[in-house]
């Protein structure tokens, strides 16, 4: 396709700038600027496990973020959005994955291949933001907001899994010293990354099209996208000053 042809094609389908904006600009998804990813062999074992400590809140709030952004979609009788958020709700408590959750499919992962329990591991300051921060954006009261809020979600799942997923697998080979056997873990990465995370962003795509076409209600929907994406990105930066140690001297003064 010609550079012109791509530039109409973005106008008309506005959710391609919204991408292309996401991974440019946002650490969360960018193996090039995201701490973890650029250090990924210089750190420990230990502070692999920290920031695995860490995400792991990420999947175990998913559907509650989920099912804030559903309110909405309810209330305004947004049906094909409704539909799509409950079928994803329904996959990460486990329709397409025998009846186990995404969150303790992880949990199980990393318990039988590390020894290493997660479950009721103690969020940061910084996780705990997170958690709070994108319970707050799903709580606004614009449904275009809400629905933009719930894409970015979907659509940073797959370039943020697979910088977690190689922090993971460097976690096995640093631990266990052999490459990442679980093959519970190896299908959670692999079902999540070509086949969930890209069907919950393609659908949601659609969905919200059918509502979403006004350039005021566009504007809500990209408010609601870029307000999750700075929040990742301040868990993420703030992951990597707790955790890497990157916080710098604070600048100013010196008394
Ligand atoms: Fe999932
Ligand atoms: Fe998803």
């Amino acid at each position: 396709m010609t550079e012109e042809k791509n530039e109409i094609e973005a106008k008309k389908d506005f959710t391609i700038e919204l991408r292309k904006d996401m991974k440019e600009k946002f650490i969360s998804v960018n193996a090039n600027k995201n701490q973890f990813a650029v250090d990924l062999d210089k750190l420990t074992a230990y502070q692999l496990a920290q920031l695995v400590s860490q995400y792991n809140h990420f999947p175990k709030e998913i559907v509650s973020f989920l099912i804030w952004a559903r309110k909405n979609s309810i209330k305004q009788n947004w049906h094909a959005v409704t539909n799509e958020l409950t079928r994803n709700i329904g996959e990460e408590l486990g329709t397409q994955s025998l009846g186990f959750t995404h969150y303790q499919i992880l949990l199980d992962g990393l318990k039988n291949g590390l020894g290493a329990n997660f479950h009721g591991s103690f969020p940061s300051t910084y996780t705990t933001g997170f958690v709070n921060g994108i319970t707050n954006v799903m709580q606004n009261e614009s449904a275009e907001f809400t629905t933009g809020a719930a894409y970015a979600l979907e659509a940073s799942a797959v370039p943020e899994l697979t910088i977690v997923q190689a922090v993971v697998k460097k976690l096995f080979l640093l631990h266990n010293e052999e490459d990442m056997q679980d093959e519970n873990l190896i299908s959670f990465f692999k079902n999540h990354l070509s086949e969930w995370e890209p069907g919950h962003e393609e659908e949601l795509n659609k969905a919200s099209k059918q509502y979403i076409k006004t350039d005021e209600q566009k504007q809500q929907f990209k408010e609601g996208f870029f307000a999750v994406m700075k929040t990742m990105d301040t868990w993420w930066s703030g992951m990597a000053s707790e955790i890497i140690g990157l916080q710098k001297e604070p600048k100013g003064e010196i008394k």
